[in-house]
Order: C-alpha cells, then structure tokens, then sequence
C-alpha cells in the first residue's frame, strides 16, 4: 500500500490520466505539476503546481518549495510526457528515488545519446550531427538513400523524415531544424526491416521487458517524408529468438546509461535479422502502451511497478512474470484533412467488451491537417481478440465505422 504517500506526475496531459487514477487508487496524495492550469489532470489532481514541465529549473523549484513548505513528496515521475530530465532534476535535488541526471542529459540529445551507445558496443545505425543543408547535400551524395534526417532534442517524430531520392533537402533540412528547440539536426543510415516498440522496468539492474510491440507503419508511403507509425500489434510477430536478441540489447543498453532502477522504452529495428538501437526514452511511454496495451496483453500493472519503483518501495520479480500473452491491437484515426463537420460513433464500439479503448481527440470545427507528426493524429482505439487477426479486425473495424467527416475549408 502506498497510503498517504505523495506522488508529484510532472505533466498533466491527457494520456496522464490514467497514472493519476492509478496512483490514488492505490492510496497516494497525487500533485501534478504543468505549464497549464486546465491541463486535463489538474482537476483530478490532489495538489497542482504550476511550471513547465520542459523548464527544470523552474519545476524544481516549485517542487521544492511544496516539498518543504507544504508536503513532502516521496516519489517523482512523468507518464506520456517526455521530460525525464526534469524528473530526474527533481528527484535529485529532493533526495527521492530516480535515474541519475547524467543519463537523462545524454538521452535528452540524440547526438550524445548515440555517442554514448557507439562508445558501449551498442548496435545503431550510422548517425552525424549536420550543420547545414549543403553537408547534407554531401552526404547524400557519400552514403546514398535512404536517410533519416531529424532533431536533435525533440519527440513525437516531428521533424523526422525519411530522405528519399527526389526530395528538396534544403526545404527538409529546415523543416526538421525548425523541430529544434537549440535548431541542431542529424542524420541517420534508414534502417529497412520490422519495427518494435519495447517498454521495460529497470529493477536492481535487471530489465524486465514486459512491452513488445510490432509498430505499424502501412503509411510510410502516404505521409512520406514524414515516419508516420500507425498503431502497433501485441504480441509480435518476431520468432522467440529474435525476442530474445532485442530484450538482450534492451540489458545492454540499460546498463550503457547506468539505469539501476527506471523505466526504459525503446525503438528498435530488426534489419538483416540483428537487432538495432533507434533511440531509448528514460521515462513511461505514450500512447496508452504502458497504461493499457502491456496490462491488456501481459495482466501486469505496469503503470503500478513504475509507481512503486518511483516512490522506492520494493518490487517483487514474481509479480512481473506475465500471466497470459493477449492479442492486443492499436490503431489511430487518420481522417482526411479539412473541417470537421460531423463525428459519428456506431453503437457496436460502445457494447462490443473487446474494445478497450476509444478516443477521438477530434470534434465539429476542428481543423485537420496533413498529419507532420504523432501528436497530430486525430484519435485513437485499442482492441483485443482471441488472436491478432480477430484484434486487428476490431480495431480496423471500429477505425472505419466511425465517421469523421470533414470538409475542405
Ligand atoms: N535510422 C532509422 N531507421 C529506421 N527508422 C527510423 C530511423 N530513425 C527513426 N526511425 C523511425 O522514426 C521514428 C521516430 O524517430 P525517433 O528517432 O524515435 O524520434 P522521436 O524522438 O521523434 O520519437 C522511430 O521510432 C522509427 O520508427
Ligand atoms: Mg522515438
């Protein structure tokens, strides 16, 4: 029990929500920390404190002063928000459980992040920073298509672009760059072959690899430049030998950014039958994967181990062996680019129990464009079944029969 242990989630957004609940339901006294004061955790919320999650200064010193004047806080975290740094920041200056600050300042620039992989023997796929779309020109002319040029410090695949033969690069190197907040690029060898989404729980050194996805990305073509993923699909397709190679990597890589405790998620690609490190992120995924695609597949809590493991209660290794391998599928709403004028909802996504999840972020009015990048895709939905088919079939089902139309405006 974690009763009237105080919690501080920094970041309040939408997909926050259910580790809020969580954590109260297990008996913490929650305090959200966001920019935004209508953020939609902050009415759920036991405390709130008002920063910018990306601003580590000026959350840590928020959060010390509600530590210190207030109510101490014993544990920090972020769910669905990308700022470990801050996490970390704050967790060091309270004294709380955390990752250390060096791990998250390495992984919080991508650049270092693979320097720190290539020093460790980490398989990656070749990278350089570029400064200007003239170098760019240069390398392509090195090292051929296909490329991936992207941001140094930024998230969501905004600003990531597949380059392909024919493509404008002085237009891409600035697109990308204008995804930076410090206006530094990269660009990487595009690695061709399936793409996994993995999210594990660091406890005393061991990595336990409990999320394994196969992310979708049937619309690589139709949004070219930009890496569009499309849900993903539980479990994987990948033999229990390849599984097994990436969750070795996922150990490796753990310890390359001295991860002793923390959360790990990772991108990764198998090409050529080896697995490859894209990026790893310090902190609980997006996209509902921790809060509802791995308990949906696993029968773990994986949001309550980060919980735990974020206040520095034990984890019993027992409690993270998976139940059962449930046929889990998740996909998002792409409506054609316009005004929407109608959203329409068939009654069978209400009633059917194998549709976990629904949301359409989306209502009359709203303008939709081309989608650039993972937050601008217009809702979501998370089925299960008792194969991958009958999930998939679900989630497709549910993506079709519902209408978003639009208009062009
Ligand atoms: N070198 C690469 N080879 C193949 N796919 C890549 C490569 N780099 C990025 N991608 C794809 O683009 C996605 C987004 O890129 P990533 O570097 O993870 O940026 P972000 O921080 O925005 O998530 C990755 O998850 C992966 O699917
Ligand atoms: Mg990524």
């Amino acid at each position: 029990m974690s009763n009237n242990l105080t919690i501080l989630f920094v970041g309040g957004g939408l997909e926050t929500l259910p580790g809020v609940r969580l954590a109260k339901s297990m008996g913490c006294y929650v305090v959200v920390s966001d920019i935004n004061a209508d953020a939609p955790c902050m009415v759920e919320a036991d405390a709130t404190l008002i920063a910018s999650t990306y601003d580590v200064d000026e959350s840590v010193a928020v959060a010390r002063q509600y530590h210190r004047d207030v109510r101490p806080i014993n544990g920090v975290m972020c769910m669905a928000t990308d700022v470990p740094l801050t996490v970390a920041t704050i967790a060091e200056d309270l004294g709380l459980p955390g990752i250390p600050v060096l791990s998250a300042q390495v992984v919080a620039d991508k650049v270092a992040m693979k320097d720190r992989f290539l020093s460790s023997g980490i398989p990656l796929p070749w990278y350089t920073e570029v400064f200007d779309a003239d170098s760019l020109k240069q390398i392509v002319k090195m090292r051929g298509y296909p490329l991936v040029l992207k941001p140094v410090d930024s998230r969501g695949a905004r600003g990531v672009l597949r380059l392909m033969p024919g493509i404008d690069l002085d237009w891409a190197f600035s697109a990308s760059k204008s995804y930076s907040p410090t206006k530094r690029v990269m660009v990487e060898e595009f690695l061709d072959g399936p793409q996994i989404s993995t999210e594990s729980l660091v406890v005393q050194g061991e990595v336990y690899t409990l999320g394994f996805s196969d992310r979708n990305y049937e619309f690589l073509d139709r949004y070219a430049p930009n890496i569009i993923e499309n849900g993903g699909d539980l479990p994987s397709f990948l033999s229990l030998a390849d599984q097994e190679k990436i969750c070795d990597l996922l150990e490796k890589t753990a310890k390359s950014l001295d991860i002793t405790n923390g959360i790990l998620k990772g991108d990764i690609v198998l090409s050529g039958g080896k697995p490859f490190v894209i990026e790893v992120a310090l902190r609980l995924s997006g996209g509902y994967f921790c809060s509802h695609e791995i308990p949906l597949n696993t029968g773990i809590d994986f949001v309550e181990n980060a919980i735990r493991l974020a206040l520095g209660q034990s984890i019993d290794p027992n409690e993270l062996i998976p139940e059962f391998n449930r046929p889990v599928c998740q996909r998002y709403f792409f409506p054609t680019p316009g005004k929407v004028e109608e959203v329409y909802v068939p009654e069978w996504i209400r009633n059917d129990p194998e549709i976990a999840l629904f949301e359409i972020r989306v209502r009359p009015g709203d303008i939709i464009d081309r989608p650039v990048h993972h937050p601008s895709r217009a809702g979501v939905v998370i089925a299960t079944g008792k194969d991958r088919d009958d999930a998939r079939n679900r989630a497709e089902c549910a993506i079709k029969d519902t209408r978003i139309n639009t208009v062009l405006n």
